[in-house]
This record gives C-alpha cells, sequence and structure tokens, in this order.
C-alpha cells in the first residue's frame, strides 16, 4: 500500500523498516491486516516532505518489491473533471495520462527494453475492488500533471475536453515502474475537489484537498481493509506477465 496526500499511516503495531534500494534507502512498515501481510508506505514521506515532484518513485517501488510485495493499491487524492464524480467518491480509473516532466519513468538504464503500458492498471484488482465494493466508481481516465501547482481553469476545461475524468500529480511513473517490475498495481482515487474548470469559485486550494481527503479518510481505510481481507491471489495475472519476452536492460530486486 502507498499512502497519499494526508495518508501518512495504515498499519496497527508494525514492523518498522529501512529499506536499502540502488535509489536510497526507503522507509516502510511491516503489519498484518485480516490476516495477511501488508507493507505500507506514504509516497510523500511520514510529515510529507516530499512533493510530488520529489517523490522516490523509483525507490519506493523497488523497496516494496525487494520485500516480496507483489500486489500494489496506491490511494490517491485527485481533483474531478466531472460534475457527476463529487468530492468524497473513490474512483477505480482504468486509464492514465502522462502530462509529467523531467521525472524519470523507468528502471532502464541502457539498451532495448519496452514495457507493454496499455493498459496501466491491474485487471484483477480491478475486478475484486467493484465486485466488493459498490460504491467504488469504475473507469474513466486519470491525467497526471507534473505539479505542484494546480491547474489553469484552461488546462483542466481542455483536459475535461478530451474526455479524461480525473486529474492528480503522483499516479505516473508509479504504475509504469510497477510494470516493470512485474507488480499488480492499482490505483484508487479520491476525488477531493472539482478542478478548476469546473469550480465555479476560486479554483481549487490546498486546503480544500486536504480537508475533504481527512474527512474520508477512516472509510478509505475501511474499504481498503476489506478490499485486502480477500485479495486475490497474484499467480498467474497478466501483470506478472507483462514483461515476458521483453528483454530486460536493469536488474530485479532480488526477491522478484
Ligand atoms: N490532487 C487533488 N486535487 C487535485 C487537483 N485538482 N489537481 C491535481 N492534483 C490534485
Amino acid at each position: 500500500m502507498i499512502g497519499g496526500s494526508g495518508f501518512y499511516t495504515f498499519l496497527d503495531d508494525p514492523d518498522d523498516l529501512r529499506v536499502a534500494t540502488p535509489y536510497g534507502e526507503v522507509a516502510v512498515s511491516v503489519g498484518n491486516v485480516a490476516g495477511r501481510e501488508v507493507a505500507f508506505l506514504p509516497r510523500h514521506g511520514a510529515h510529507h516532505e516530499y512533493p510530488p515532484h520529489g517523490v522516490n518513485y523509483r525507490g519506493n517501488l523497488w523497496a516494496l518489491g525487494s520485500l516480496g510485495v507483489r500486489q500494489v493499491l496506491g490511494p490517491c487524492a485527485v481533483g474531478s473533471l466531472r460534475p457527476e464524480l463529487g468530492p468524497g467518491t473513490l474512483v477505480l480509473p482504468d486509464q492514465l495520462v502522462d502530462r509529467t516532466s523531467g521525472r524519470v519513468q523507468t528502471y532502464i538504464e541502457a539498451g532495448a527494453s519496452h514495457a507493454p503500458f496499455a493498459d496501466p492498471y491491474c485487471p484483477r484488482i480491478a475486478e475484486h475492488v467493484l465486485a466488493g465494493e459498490p460504491e467504488v466508481v469504475g473507469g474513466g481516465t486519470m491525467v497526471v500533471v507534473e505539479g505542484p501547482r494546480f491547474s489553469t481553469r484552461a488546462e483542466s476545461q481542455w483536459f475535461a475536453a478530451q474526455g479524461w475524468s480525473l486529474v492528480n500529480m503522483t499516479g505516473h511513473p508509479e504504475a509504469v515502474l510497477a510494470r516493470e517490475l512485474g507488480l499488480c498495481y492499482s490505483a484508487l482515487a479520491l476525488v477531493t475537489d472539482l478542478d478548476a474548470g469546473l469550480e465555479v469559485g476560486e479554483g481549487v486550494g490546498q486546503a480544500e484537498v486536504f480537508r475533504i481527503f481527512a474527512e474520508n479518510i477512516e472509510r478509505l481505510k475501511a474499504l481498503l481493509g476489506r478490499v485486502i481481507a480477500d485479495l486475490p491471489d497474484p499467480a498467474g495475472c497478466t501483470c506478472s506477465s507483462w514483461m515476458d519476452g521483453v528483454e530486460l536492460a536493469y536488474e530485479l530486486p532480488a526477491e522478484l
């Protein structure tokens, strides 16, 4: 589990580890949820010290992989580009658009390795969440912006006109790095605001995002606990075989 803005702890009585990775040390808590071993890390750091463009995405995914994690849930705060997806709505998107710039989005340092990424999220996790949690809206495209600023009204209206439904700052490159490691990965978006193109007032602000997230965090944690309790076995999921036949021009963590 990778927690987002406003989501810095998840486990009761965890073991706090510092995992060495080629991208630096990563703090990960390990504990138990419904009898299952779960690793948790807050992507922005325990005190929100890393802005979206400063998150150690490569280290985070590597650390989880090297602990033996196979399935990654990535809850995140998002702005909505559609009036029907109001604050508090939970959405499991099925597509993403990368509007970030300058982020390292690969483990590949040299050579020819190209991850298939047409469908960026794990279909097995999506099916499981949507079958068990009817309040979660399935599908939609999340556009990931570089941030840390919010979008202008014109940008936001342009995103909406493309048919995209959510906007966020951290969904990329998390998903593609999970793909390169052969991990199942799913975003789970909590709408905290109507983005500037929809907003009639001042436009979105940070205080609103954190307030709405805080109002919904216990509900989100409870839902994630239920999802984890009977998460299906990742064995045989397409996520572990996307990279079959692709020459890996990079190392994998020892556990994978
Ligand atoms: N995260 C939460 N709300 C957001 C918004 N409106 N734009 C980008 N990232 C967000």
